[in-house]
C-alpha cells in the first residue's frame, strides 16, 4: 500500500490491462505526490509550521477540529476531485497533452466508478468552461423530466420521487461529456475512458466515505442480489468495508463499449434498451424517445464582481444567481475591514437569508411559466438590489422569514460531486458539478450494464400545502415534460486581473451555495490558504428552518451575541458534515494550490 499523505491512504491495484510502464509511471507519480505532500505540510501556513515539523501526521489547527484536507502545490496544473485516485487520473491526462476538459471528463468518469453513491453516467450535471481565449461556456447536461412526466405524478406517493423507476430523470452525463469533448477535447475520446475502465475492472480500495455510504444503505443493497449486491458486497454477503477491494466488471464492460462507440451507444441500442427495461420494471415511465431526444444546452454563464474580482457562475437551473446575490450584499459590508467579529457573522447570515429568499424564483427557463428568466436573474444579481437589501439589515437583530420577502419555498436537494481543473499553461479552467442526487440515486442499478440510475426527479417542487410561514412550493420548479429540476450546484471560476485565480464548487445539496461562498470568503477576505478555507467548520442558513445550522464539532464563535440578536443555533448531530468543497487557487506568485475536502475523503493532485 502506498501512503499518499497523512490523511489519505489508498492503493490502485496493479492494472492487468495497462502496460507495465504505465503502471510504474502511476506508482512513481504517487510516490512523487507522497513526497510532495510531506514538503507541503512542512511549508504550510505559519500556524502549522511548528506542528508540521514536530509531526507531519498529526497536523493540528487551533480553529479546525479536523480531519484536515491536504494541500497540493503545483506549477503547471491541478485537479481537485473527491477521490485522490481520480484527481491523479486527471493530472495524467493533462501531462499527456490533454486539455482541461479532457482531464475533467476522465476524472469524472473515474468518480462515477469510485464515488458512484454521488455521481456517474446514470446522472447529469453542469460544466463551466473557461476556454483558451478567456471566454466562458456553461454546459448544462442535467437530467430531464421524461415526456410523460406531469406536475401531479408524486401526489399519491412522494417517496416515488426518491426511490425506483419513477424517480429517474433522463441522464445527461455522457451527452454533456460528448459535447464538451467535441468542442474542447485534444485527446481521443476513448483515452479518457481507459483509466476509469482500469479502476472498475481491477478494483480499488473502499475508503471511509464509501464504507459509510454502504453501511447506511446495506439493507437494500444486500437485498438487490442481481444489481447492487454483486458490486458492493463481499464473500461473506455483507457490504464492503473500509480497506476492502471493490470491483465493477459490468460497468467496466459498459464503459469499454462507450469508449469505442461514443456517447450515442448510451442513448440508443443495447445499453439504452437494458436501462429502459430496468426503469420500466421499477415503475418508471421513460421511453426510448426520451433517451433519443436528450439534448445538451449551452449558454453564457452569469458574471458578477466581488471587490474587483470577476466571478463567473452558471444561471438557472443552477443556483449561481443566488451565489452572486449574496456576494453583492456582503461586498457592501467590507468584511476585510470588519474582520472576525460577531457583526461579520451576523451580517453574513443575514445575507444568506436574503439569498435563500431569491432561490424560490429560480427554475429551468424551458417552462412556459417563465416569461423572462434573463430579466429575473438580472434583477437578482444586480448591485442595486443588493444595496436595497442591505437597508433591510439591522446590526442589532435578525428577523422572521417574511422580512426577507421570499416568494416561494425552494426545494431542498442532495448528493453530488465536484471537480475543479486549472491549467496555468493556457489559462483554461473547468468547474464541473455532477450528481445522481440521493445516495446511490434511485437505488436502481441496471443488472446488465452496472449503471446506477439517478433520482433527480426529487429535485422538482411538488405542489401541496404551504409551509409554516404560508409559503407555497415554487411553481417555477414544478414538473413539466422536458424540464430540468432546480439545483443548488454552483461550479464557479473567479478571475483576478483577467487570469483565472480560483476554481471551486461543492457537493451536498442545498448548503452548496453558502459553503462554497464561505470558502471563497475565507480565502479572499480572511487570507486563509485553500485547505484551511475548505476545512473551516461550516454554518448555514436557508431561511427555512429559521435557524443557523452548525457542524457539531464547531464552537460557533459569538454564539451568545448571535442569540441575543434573535438567532437560533441548531447543532447538527455528530458526524453529520455538510458539503464537500473541491477548490484550486493560483496565488499571485503563480503557485497553484489545491485541496479537496477531507469531509469526503478527497485529495487533489497537480504537477
Ligand atoms: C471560447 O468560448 C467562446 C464563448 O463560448 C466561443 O465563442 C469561442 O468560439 C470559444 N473559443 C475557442 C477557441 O474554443
Ligand atoms: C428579457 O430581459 C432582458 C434583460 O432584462 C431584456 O434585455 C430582454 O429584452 C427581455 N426579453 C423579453 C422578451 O422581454
Ligand atoms: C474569531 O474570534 C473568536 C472570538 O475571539 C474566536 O473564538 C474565533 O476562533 C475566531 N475565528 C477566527 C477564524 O479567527
Amino acid at each position: 500500500m502506498i501512503n499518499v499523505s497523512s490523511n489519505h491512504r489508498f492503493t490502485r491495484l496493479p492494472t492487468s490491462s495497462a502496460p507495465a510502464s504505465t503502471r510504474t509511471q502511476r506508482r512513481l507519480n504517487m510516490m512523487v505526490l507522497a513526497a510532495l505532500g510531506i514538503v507541503l505540510i512542512a511549508t504550510g501556513s505559519l500556524v502549522l509550521l511548528l506542528a508540521a515539523r514536530k509531526d507531519s501526521v498529526d497536523r493540528t489547527h487551533p480553529l479546525i477540529p479536523g480531519p484536515y484536507s491536504d494541500r497540493i502545490e503545483a506549477r503547471n496544473a491541478a485537479v481537485a476531485a473527491e477521490n485522490g485516485i481520480c484527481s491523479e487520473i486527471g493530472v495524467d491526462i493533462l501531462k499527456k497533452g490533454g486539455s482541461s476538459v479532457d482531464a475533467t471528463i476522465a476524472t469524472a468518469l473515474c468518480l462515477g466508478v469510485t464515488n458512484s453513491f454521488s455521481s456517474g453516467i446514470g446522472g447529469g450535471g453542469f460544466m463551466l468552461v473557461r476556454n483558451i481565449t478567456g471566454e466562458y461556456e456553461f454546459i448544462d447536461f442535467r437530467e430531464t423530466a421524461p415526456a410523460a412526466a406531469h406536475t401531479e405524478m408524486y401526489k399519491e406517493d412522494p417517496k416515488k420521487a426518491q426511490v425506483g423507476g419513477l424517480s429517474v430523470g433522463i441522464p445527461g452525463e455522457l451527452r454533456g461529456f460528448e459535447y464538451a469533448h467535441k468542442k474542447y477535447g485534444k485527446l481521443p475520446w476513448k483515452d479518457l475512458f481507459a483509466p476509469a475502465i482500469d479502476v472498475a475492472q481491477d478494483g480499488w480500495e473502499v475508503n471511509a466515505v464509501m464504507a459509510n455510504r454502504l453501511e447506511v444503505s446495506k439493507e437494500w443493497i444486500m437485498a438487490d442480489t442481481e444489481g447492487f449486491a454483486k458490486d458492493f458486497t463481499g464473500s461473506d454477503g455483507n457490504v464492503l468495508k473500509e480497506g476492502d477491494v471493490c470491483r465493477r466488471p459490468r460497468l467496466a464492460k459498459t464503459l469499454r463499449t462507450l469508449a469505442e462507440n461514443g456517447a450515442s451507444a448510451f442513448y440508443e441500442g443495447p445499453i439504452a434498451d437494458s436501462l429502459l427495461k430496468t426503469i420500466k420494471k421499477h415503475g418508471g415511465i421513460m421511453t426510448g424517445d426520451d433517451f433519443k431526444s436528450y439534448k445538451v444546452k449551452s449558454s453564457q454563464p452569469l458574471v458578477g464582481y466581488y471587490h474587483g474580482r470577476k466571478v463567473v457562475t452558471p444561471g438557472a437551473p443552477s443556483s449561481g444567481a443566488m451565489l452572486l446575490s449574496i456576494l453583492n450584499i456582503i461586498e457592501g459590508f467590507d468584511f476585510k475591514y470588519r474582520g472576525n467579529s460577531s457583526d461579520t457573522l451576523h451580517l453574513l447570515i443575514e445575507a444568506y437569508k436574503f439569498g435563500a429568499a431569491q432561490r424560490g424564483l429560480l427554475g429551468d427557463p424551458v417552462d412556459p411559466v417563465y416569461k423572462n428568466i434573463s430579466a429575473i436573474q438580472k434583477t437578482i444579481t444586480h448591485k442595486d438590489l443588493a444595496a436595497k437589501l442591505r437597508q433591510g439589515v439591522d446590526l442589532a437583530k435578525t428577523f422572521d422569514p417574511p422580512h426577507y420577502k421570499p416568494s416561494f419555498e425552494a426545494k431542498e436537494d442532495h448528493g453530488t460531486m465536484h471537480v475543479s481543473v486549472l491549467n496555468a499553461k493556457d489559462n483554461t479552467a473547468v468547474a464541473l458539478t455532477s450528481t445522481v442526487n440521493l445516495i446511490f440515486g434511485s437505488q436502481v442499478m441496471d443488472p446488465v450494464t452496472g449503471i446506477i440510475l439517478n433520482d433527480e426527479m426529487d429535485d422538482f417542487s411538488i405542489p401541496g400545502v404551504p409551509n409554516a410561514f404560508g409559503l407555497a412550493p415554487s411553481p417555477y420548479n414544478f414538473i413539466h415534460p422536458g424540464k430540468r429540476p432546480l439545483s443548488s450546484m454552483v461550479p464557479t471560476i473567479i478571475e483576478r486581473n483577467g487570469i483565472p485565480e480560483i476554481v471551486i464548487g461543492g457537493s451536498g445539496g442545498s448548503m452548496i451555495p453558502t459553503c462554497v461562498l464561505a470558502s471563497i470568503l475565507n480565502m479572499i477576505d480572511f487570507d486563509m490558504s485553500i485547505n484551511d478555507a475548505i476545512d473551516m467548520p461550516r454554518f448555514h442558513h436557508q431561511l427555512f428552518p429559521n435557524s443557523i445550522r452548525v457542524e457539531n464539532a464547531f464552537n460557533l464563535p459569538y454564539s451568545q451575541d448571535l442569540e441575543a440578536k434573535g438567532h437560533v443555533i441548531e447543532r447538527l448531530p455528530p458526524g453529520q458534515k455538510f458539503v464537500g468543497v473541491s477548490g484550486i487557487r493560483r496565488l499571485e506568485n503563480g503557485l497553484i494550490t489545491a485541496a479537496s475536502d477531507a469531509r469526503k475523503g478527497g485529495l487533489a493532485a497537480g504537477y
